[in-house]
């Protein structure tokens, strides 16, 4: 433990949050595992789009990440040392599901009861996400998210795993942020499958949103105890400046970045307006798909990383919005706002219009270009003051009501940042992919040591 200066102590502790909180990192499948065809794995989207040239920063890909799918014992036993008492990651699909119609792949299966076993055993509650965006390539051949079988194929596949890890596992995420798996992967195609279509982009939200609503009973159904819920990536939306103009363009911005989300899955449906300017790129949705999305969950997760700000722009698609950048706000290495004044505003918003039972923030953390000192230490001093203002913008939350349960930083570890590769850390422990290894951050000690109160 570090023996921290008094001026340098946290005027915070972990016995502030309440008892039974939840404290965890988060990482996903594809960013950490690498062993691509080891136990049966079969190629995912992500595999498929890393090959196509210059899609991916560093022209890297996932067949080897962090190789955690080798090294996940020393992993766990890092996040045991930290003092987490809770571990999200993700299932990979393409392991356990090898072709349409084939019988589960059980050797995809035991490498996630073993993993969760060992997650256990080190006395970490396990937290997983059904899909975290790595979805079989043959799901995409056949149309993907844009078509309505995949829908079954998803309830099917949360079928198989939940009933085979269901005794262990109490803690079930369908989803995580479909916003990204609809616009960045079929709009803006900076993600897996890379398209570049708002009428796919738009069908595929509606069918991601559908497979949760369907997945969820049978999640139920399987796992006694169940907890359920979903993952969003949530934005405060600010204006550029106080026209009517910026103003009202907000108001359309939130209504898809937030509410379009929101709105369906706490049953008030999806918003008219946005609806409306969607005009022939709204999506093809069925009756009974509205109540479907609506079904109760017992807690919602929230990836909060920055506000974003925008203005009206005409030229700015069917929300005639644009983000921008202004200048003069702190930001870290990724470009980033950090904000963590809009954490507390983002909770108290969501408590407020939407009543969730339970909160969790799922996701957050910041991206800096980390320096190895010549001793092998990595003072990421800015990661640290990152996790310790978004921390303390939790508990303000929490002080005014907002049930929020659990904090889960992005990342366990540096790993494969989707199109940036491997040139972007979230890691509160440093990766050094030539040899594997890790090496806890300054703010991974930082957190350790607050979480055994000593910070
Ligand atoms: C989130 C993703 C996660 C990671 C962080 C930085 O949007 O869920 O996988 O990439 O951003």
């Amino acid at each position: 433990m570090t023996n921290y200066p008094s001026a340098l102590r946290t005027p915070l502790s972990r016995a502030d949050f309440g008892p039974g909180f939840q404290w965890g990192c988060s990482t996903s499948s594809f960013q950490i595992e690498g062993g691509a065809q080891a136990g049966g794995r079969v190629p995912s989207i992500w595999d498929t789009f890393c090959e196509q040239p210059g899609v991916i920063r560093d022209g890297s890909d996932g067949k080897v990440a962090c190789d955690h799918y080798h090294r996940w014992p020393e992993d766990m036993d890092l996040g045991k040392a930290m003092g987490l008492n809770a571990y999200r990651f993700s299932i990979s699909w393409p392991r356990i599901m090898s072709a349409p119609g084939a019988a589960p792949n059980e050797e995809g299966l035991q490498f996630y009861s073993d993993l969760i076993d060992g997650v256990l055993a080190r006395g970490l509650v396990p937290w997983v996400t059904l899909y975290h965006w790595d979805l079989p390539q043959y799901l995409q051949d056949a149309g993907g998210w844009s078509s309505r079988d995949t829908v079954a194929a998803f309830v099917h596949y949360a079928d198989v795993v939940t009933r085979r890890l269901g005794s262990r596992v109490k803690h079930w995420i369908t989803h995580n942020e479909p916003w990204c798996t609809a616009i960045h992967g079929n709009f803006d195609g900076m993600h897996a499958p890379g398209l570049k279509s708002l009428p796919t982009a738009l069908q595929v939200c509606h069918h991601v949103l559908l497979s949760h609503g369907l997945a969820v009973p049978v999640i139920r159904a399987n796992v006694p105890g169940a907890r359920v819920g979903i993952a969003l990536s949530l934005h405060p939306v600010m204006p550029a400046s106080d026209t009517p103009q910026d103003l009202e363009a907000v108001a359309r911005h939130d209504a898809f970045r937030n509410r379009w989300f929101l709105d369906p899955l706490y049953g008030r449906g999806f918003p008219a307006d946005t609806l409306a300017l969607m005009g022939d790129a709204a999506p093809v949705m069925q009756p009974g798909d509205v109540e479907a999305i609506a079904v109760p969950t017992d807690f919602l997760g929230v990836n909060y990383y920055f506000p974003e700000v925008v203005r009206h722009d005409p030229a700015g698609g069917f929300l005639a919005t644009r983000v921008i950048h202004p200048e003069g706000r702190e930001r870290t290495d990724f470009g980033w706002e950090v904000a963590p004044q809009g954490m507390t505003d983002l909770l108290l918003r969501i408590a407020r219009d939407y009543q969730p039972g339970e909160m969790y923030v799922t996701e957050n953390g910041s991206s800096y270009d980390d320096v190895v000192q010549a001793d092998g230490s990595i003072e990421d001093h800015a990661r640290r003051h990152y996790l310790v203002r978004h921390l303390q913008a939790v508990r303000t939350a929490q002080e005014q009501g907002v049930p929020v349960k659990g904090y889960f930083a992005w990342s366990l570890l540096d790993n494969f940042e989707w199109s940036e590769g491997y040139l972007r850390r979230f890691g509160l422990a440093y990766v050094d992919f030539a040899t594997q290894r890790r090496t806890l951050k300054l703010s991974g000690q930082w957190y350790r040591d607050f979480l055994h109160g000593a910070a």
